[in-house]
C-alpha cells in the first residue's frame, strides 16, 4: 500500500509544467483501434489510467510501443475479443472500446466500467445511442454484448449532456453507414481533442464543441499524428495550490480558456492572477473574500475542480457555498477536511464552508481522484504532517505528482507501506 506524506506550511515557488489531459487520452487510445494502421499520440500523461487502457490493448492484441510522453499504436493484428471484468472495472474509460470495437467490427463484448465512486454512473445514455444506430445490447449481469449487422447513422439526442456518451457514440458512428447527428452533445474540450484526432484518421466530424455533432461516416480510417491537449483539470488543481501556497507559483503549458470559470471564480475572491498565453501566475494573498460555485457542464464550473476549490473555500472570510449539480456523491472529502480543521455542512448537494480555518495535518484518505487532489491542496495549506491513504487514486489522474510538486519547494513523499 502506499502512503503520502505532506510536511505542510511551505510556500511554493517555480514553474509546473502541466501534461496531457487524461480525459482526452483515455478516449484516444481506444479511439486509435478505429484504424488498422500506425497511430502516434504524443503528450501522453504517465497516470496509472494509461497503464490499464494499455493492458486492454494488450488483450486485444494490439501492438504499442509507449515512449516518454507518446505512444505508438498499431492494430493491425488485433483481434477483437472479450474483454474481461478486471479490465473494464480497473477505469471507467474503458467503456470507449464499446463505441471503437463497435464501431470497427460491429460488435462488442465486455463488462460494466469501473472508476471512482462518485455516483451511480449510468451507461443508459451510451447504449440507447448505440441501439439508435442499429445495435442490440444484450446483458447478463455486468457483461455486456452489443453487435449490430449494419451500424446505420441516426438522430440521437441526449437526455443529458453526458461527456462519456457523446465520445462513444461519435466513435461507433465513424464508421456508421450515412449521417449521425448528436443533439445536446457535450462541449468540453477533451471532445473536440478526439474529433480533431478522428478527422486526423479520416473522419468526417463536424460540430465538436457545440451541442450540435454532425458524423458523416465513412468506410476507412488511417494513420496519423496527433497530440494531446493540456490537461485542465490538473492545471485548476495547481493554480488552486498556488492561491493556497502560490510565491508566487507558475502554472505552464495550459489553454487559459479552459478553465475560464475557475479563473474568473478566483478573480472574485481575490487571488492574483497574471494570465499569458498559455500559462498563469498565482501569487497567495493573506485574505479571500467567500465566493460560491455551482459545477455545470462545460463551460461552467468543473465538477472535477469543486473538491480542491473546496480547500480554498476554507481560506476565504464569511460562508462560501459549493453546489454539486454532476455527481451525487461527490463530498467525500469534506470529513477528512473537518479533521484538519476546516468548518463545513453539507445538506443535500450543497456544502456551506465557513472560514478562514487554520488547518492541521493529521491523517486523511483519498477516497477518489479528486478528493485526493483536495488531501494534497489542504495538506500543503497545513501547519504539520498530513499522511493521505489510498493514494493509488491519485496517481490514476496526477502525472508525477510528488516530483512537480517537490521541483516548487514543498515537502512531500510516497512511501510504500
Ligand atoms: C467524464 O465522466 C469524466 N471522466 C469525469 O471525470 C467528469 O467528472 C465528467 O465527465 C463530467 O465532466 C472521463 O472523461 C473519463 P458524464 P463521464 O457522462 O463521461 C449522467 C475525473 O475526476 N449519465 O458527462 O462518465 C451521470 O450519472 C472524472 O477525472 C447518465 O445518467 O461523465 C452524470 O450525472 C470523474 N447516463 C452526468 O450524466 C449515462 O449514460 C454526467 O456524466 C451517462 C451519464
Amino acid at each position: 500500500m502506499k502512503i503520502m506524506e505532506i510536511e505542510g506550511g511551505k510556500d511554493l515557488t517555480g514553474t509546473i509544467r502541466i501534461s496531457g489531459a487524461k480525459n482526452a487520452t483515455v478516449a484516444l487510445i481506444p479511439a486509435a483501434i478505429l484504424t488498422d494502421e500506425e497511430v502516434t499520440i504524443c503528450n501522453v500523461p504517465e497516470i496509472t489510467d494509461t497503464d490499464s487502457l494499455c493492458d486492454i490493448l494488450k488483450e486485444l492484441n494490439v501492438d504499442y510501443k509507449r515512449a516518454s510522453e507518446s505512444i505508438v499504436i498499431n492494430p493491425e493484428k488485433m483481434k477483437n475479443v472479450e474483454i474481461g471484468e478486471i479490465f473494464s472495472k480497473k477505469l471507467r474509460a474503458s467503456y470507449y472500446f464499446m463505441g471503437a470495437l463497435l464501431g470497427k467490427y460491429k460488435k462488442v463484448v465486455m463488462y460494466f466500467p469501473g472508476g471512482c465512486s462518485i455516483g451511480a454512473r449510468p451507461i443508459d445514455l451510451h447504449l440507447k445511442g448505440f441501439e439508435a444506430l442499429g445495435a442490440k445490447v444484450t446483458s447478463e449481469g455486468n457483461k455486456y454484448t452489443v453487435e449490430a449487422e449494419e451500424l446505420k447513422g441516426a438522430n440521437i439526442y441526449l437526455d443529458i449532456a453526458s461527456v462519456g456518451a457523446t465520445i462513444n457514440i461519435m466513435l461507433a458512428a465513424v464508421r456508421a453507414k450515412g449521417k449521425t447527428i448528436i443533439d445536446n452533445a457535450a462541449k468540453e474540450p477533451e471532445i473536440v481533442n478526439v474529433a480533431t484526432f478522428l478527422n486526423n484518421m479520416g473522419a468526417k466530424i463536424s460540430g465538436a464543441g457545440t451541442s450540435t455533432i454532425k458524423i458523416q461516416g465513412v468506410d476507412h480510417l488511417g494513420k496519423c499524428f496527433h497530440e494531446v491537449i493540456p490537461d485542465r483539470i490538473e492545471a485548476g488543481t495547481y493554480v488552486i495550490i498556488g492561491s493556497l501556497c502560490g510565491n508566487p507559483l507558475k502554472i505552464d503549458n495550459i489553454i487559459p480558456e479552459h478553465i475560464d470559470a475557475l479563473l474568473s471564480k478566483l478573480e472574485e475572491a481575490g487571488v492574483s492572477l497574471e494570465v499569458g498565453a498559455d500559462y498563469v501566475i498565482v501569487q497567495k494573498q493573506e485574505k479571500y473574500r467567500s465566493t460560491s460555485i455551482k459545477t455545470a457542464v462545460y463551460p461552467g464550473f468543473a465538477t472535477d475542480l469543486q473538491q480542491p476549490f473546496t480547500v480554498l473555500q476554507t481560506q476565504m472570510t464569511g460562508k462560501s457555498k459549493t453546489t454539486e449539480t454532476i455527481w451525487e456523491n461527490r463530498f467525500m472529502h469534506v470529513p477528512y477536511l473537518k479533521d484538519l480543521g476546516a468548518d463545513i455542512m453539507v445538506k443535500n448537494q450543497t456544502a456551506t464552508i465557513a472560514g478562514p480555518t487554520k488547518l492541521k495535518g493529521c491523517e486523511v484518505v483519498a477516497t477518489d481522484l479528486r478528493a485526493g487532489a483536495a488531501m494534497v491542496a489542504a495538506g500543503l495549506k497545513a501547519e504539520g504532517k498530513t499522511t493521505i491513504t489510498s493514494v493509488e487514486h491519485i496517481l490514476r489522474g496526477y502525472e508525477q505528482i510528488v516530483e512537480k510538486l517537490t521541483n516548487v519547494g514543498a515537502k512531500i513523499t510516497i512511501k510504500e507501506i
